[in-house]
């Protein structure tokens, strides 16, 4: 299909409309049910408490993730100025103009690049958000041409992405070995499960919105991966929302935290005890927001289904197995339209 025109260009050529295939009804919003009370109570994990093996915070994040399928992690030992960094890169590379951007321009059968939300229907109705989507491990899958070269010292913005990556796979290594752990599994076991992690990062960008009740950053959906990792620039803008108790919780995020959340590869793992939970981001008016998810995700090869010393205990297989590619294929030619738990479930 074709790509569609740029959010931001819509928006910095006529910041008073939106246009038709933007709007969307409360049925593509998943709802409007707001449970704003309940946001202060979204977990959070000391990471190096739990690298360090205290128990405590272990089950914590057992709890976090029966409950929520989100935290906010602290105590991540990302040094600010690589988050600071990494946040500027993103701001940077969507403030270029317009032409400077296509050169990024994502190629019709390539999934790296920069482009609006993608699409996978002629009429689909459209995300309120541009993104920049690149492949970072395993280091043979990168498509250099994608990352962005801003002037004038050409190549700071690359060995800022670079270093936060770095990070942020040393982060999900930690939380995989956290995770191993609950789930009865030696601590390298869970990554050793990836085969070859893959490493993908997106950067978001919502444009402001002259009437933000109207439309969506991004549908309603549940995360495909095994962790992904979310940096918000401004921790006084919130979008994010998830899904809790049936009604949505805005997400306030932590100066400085990560925030953490499960995709479908850990919820088929642990057989059904964690959740991948659905979410969504809203639009505002005041001002546009970034944010930077890094996925972790297994090989695409890799066969995915309920680790068997779960299913012993549970005495039920509540997955089919999957490889983990066919999911992805089978995911990205539907409409992200909220979670469909009967993809999975037996
Ligand atoms: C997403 O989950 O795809 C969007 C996250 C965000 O920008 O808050
Ligand atoms: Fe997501």
């Amino acid at each position: 299909f074709f790509p569609t025109e740029s959010v931001q260009e819509i928006v910095r050529k006529n910041p008073e409309v939106v246009p038709e295939r933007y709007v969307r009804n409360k049925e593509d919003k998943g709802g409007d049910d707001l449970l704003p009370h309940l946001f202060l109570d979204i977990p959070v994990i000391d990471l190096f408490l739990l690298a360090s093996g205290d128990e405590e915070e272990l089950k914590k994040l057992d709890m976090a993730c029966q409950d929520w399928g989100f935290f906010q992690i602290i105590n991540h030992d990302i040094p600010i100025e690589v988050l600071q960094e990494m946040k500027l890169t993103a701001r940077e590379f969507f403030q270029l103009p317009l032409e400077d951007k296509m050169k990024y321009f994502k190629a019709p059968n390539d999934v790296q690049g920069y482009s609006p939300s993608p699409i996978v229907h002629e009429q689909q109705k459209l995300d309120w958000a541009d993104i920049l989507i690149l492949q970072v491990y395993p280091i043979h899958s990168r498509q250099e041409n994608y990352w962005p070269i801003i002037l004038p010292d050409s190549t700071y913005n690359r060995k800022v992405i670079e270093a936060y990556s770095k990070e942020a796979s040393r982060v999900a290594q930690q939380l995989l070995a956290g995770f191993s752990k609950l789930l009865g599994l030696q601590m390298e076991e869970l990554l050793k499960k990836h085969c070859e992690v893959l490493q993908v990062m997106r950067m978001n960008y919502y444009p402001t919105c002259p009437m933000p009740e109207k439309v969506i950053g991004v549908s309603p959906h549940a995360d495909t991966g095994t962790l992904t990792l979310l940096l918000q620039e401004d921790d006084t803008i919130d979008g994010l929302q998830i899904r809790h108790l049936g009604g949505w919780v805005p997400i306030k995020p932590l100066a400085n935290a990560l925030l953490i959340n499960i995709g479908d590869v850990i919820e088929v793992l642990s057989n059904g005890r964690y959740k991948s939970v659905e979410h969504r981001a809203m639009a505002n008016e005041r001002k546009e927001r970034i944010s930077i998810a890094t996925f972790i995700c297994p090989n695409e090869d890799v066969e995915i289904e309920p680790l068997a010393s779960i299913v012993a205990e549970d005495l039920v297989h509540k997955y089919i197995k999957f490889r983990y590619g066919d999911y992805l294929n089978y995911y990205w030619t539907r409409r992200l339209d909220g979670k469909t738990p009967t993809n999975l479930e037996l």
